[in-house]
């Protein structure tokens, strides 16, 4: 029991500024709350004397961040990344210190090594600011739902990309102009290659598939496609058809072909009906639709990215294990006994929306259908846009069919003579 519980903050960027400007501001609360009084002892940084917002206590900074988890009782962890977060919070659990971390880069990688350092240690490790900023959908699956059965979760985990296909959509921006607008309003990650391959919402799959369905995923059993080979013709052509484009994470349990339970997980660029609600996620908002089997569908919706939104879930961790610090107790930990096995994404089924660039000939159309009824995928829809030079437009949407055979379709089609090219292909939901 301590009626003082020490922190050590590791990373003042745009998140861990605002964690200690709210530590700070609120402290009466927090202390309240938490039960015990939360004193900032020290926040490691890359450069001491870099430019800082003003509430932050320069006297507080320091480069010797082992110093920072040593001091600690509670050490809350922003640096992101694999290293050195990996080693600063293995340290911290191997002397069972508390540690709060928004690390799901780290988490999706080698949250199994942690979670059986924190078990071992019975310290608590708490991740809500990993997924979807400020919603609480770590709590949500992790205790709310711990006695319902969760069939899916879909959603919308990166509010980067969902701002860039929104304003590429609304504002009819180029894809560059959109991410630079992402970058200048700190919703993109420093090196925004992880959002923009669909990387970070890949970790962030990971980690609810983990949660829902009590089994071990890991940023490997993702299939993950980002939105860089996104073009406005694909907003276009969705808006056409009724749809809206998303990036979407999708972690399901599914039967395999010997009717086995499975899960399967996967990040894409997904067309979805403008009447699903998650077509109405607009700028750097984030939702996430979860179906349970007696809870029936669960919305969470709210800002996925920015330093004080993501400080507010950091924050609620925060009061959580300083109160367990001060009170007794301790964080859930992680669950894994269900260890489903994990399908390919390959053979699971989907319907997929193909757009080709054609010779505008004779025949080729034939060719082109002869492709898709050889590998039993069934067409639902097919339109032909104007012909210019002798080449069209040739857009077609299909019925469910295994998705292995939609890429041998995609792959025989481009041998054709009368096919120039394959546009793209996008997933239907
Ligand atoms: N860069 C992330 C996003 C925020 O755009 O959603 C932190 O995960």
């Amino acid at each position: 029991m301590s009626n003082t519980i020490k922190i050590g903050v590791l990373g003042c960027g745009t998140v861990g500024s605002q964690v200690v400007r709210l530590l700070g501001e609120r402290k009466d609360d927090l202390q309240a709350r938490a039960g015990a009084k939360l004193e900032i002892t020290g926040i490691s940084v890359g450069r001491v004397d870099a430019p800082r917002d003003p509430w932050v206590p320069r006297e507080k900074l320091t480069s010797d961040s082992e110093k920072v988890v040593y001091e600690a009782d509670l050490v809350i962890e922003l640096i992101g990344g694999i290293e050195p977060a990996r080693t600063l919070i293995t340290r911290a659990l191997s002397a069972g210190k508390s540690v709060v971390t928004g690390n799901k880069a780290l988490l999706a990688a080698h949250g199994t090594a942690l979670f059986d350092l924190a078990r071992e240690k019975g310290a608590d490790l708490y991740y809500e600011a990993a997924v979807a900023g400020a919603v609480p959908v770590v709590y949500g699956l992790r205790e709310s739902l711990a006695g319902d059965r969760v069939e899916s979760v879909m959603g919308i985990v990166n509010g980067t990309t969902n701002y860039i296909l929104d304003q590429m959509s609304t504002q009819n921006w180029s894809y560059e102009q959109a991410l630079s607008s992402a970058q200048q309003l700190g919703y993109a990650e420093a090196d925004p290659t992880a959002d923009v391959e669909g990387l970070d919402a890949a970790a962030k799959c990971a980690l609810l598939a983990q949660l829902a369905f009590h089994t071990r995923v890991s940023l490997a059993d993702v299939s993950v496609k980002g939105i860089s080979h996104l073009t406005i013709d694909d907003i276009t052509d969705a808006a056409s058809q009724g749809y809206a484009l998303k990036l979407l994470a999708i972690a399901q349990r599914v039967t395999d072909e010997d009717g086995q339970e499975a899960i399967t997980c996967r990040v894409e660029p997904t067309l979805i009906d403008r009447s699903n609600p998650l077509s109405n996620v607009d700028g750097a908002f984030n939702a996430i639709v979860i179906d349970a089997e007696a809870a029936g569908r669960l919305m969470f919706y709210g800002q996925g990215a920015g330093g004080v939104q993501t400080a507010s879930a950091v924050l609620g961790d925060v009061v959580a294990a300083a109160f367990h610090l001060a009170h007794g107790g301790a964080a859930p930990q992680e669950s894994a006994y269900a260890s489903l096995p994990y399908l390919p994404t390959a053979e699971t089924y989907g319907a997929a929306r193909i757009r080709l660039q054609i010779r505008d000939e004779l025949g080729v159309l034939e060719q082109v259908a002869g492709v898709f009824a050889k590998n039993g995928v069934s067409l639902r829809q097919v339109s032909q846009s104007q012909s210019k030079d002798g080449k069209a437009d040739l857009a077609l949407s299909t019925q469910k069919a295994l998705r292995s055979k939609l890429e041998q379709t995609v792959s025989e089609l481009t041998g054709l003579p009368g096919v120039l090219g394959i546009r793209q292909m996008l997933q239907i939901h």
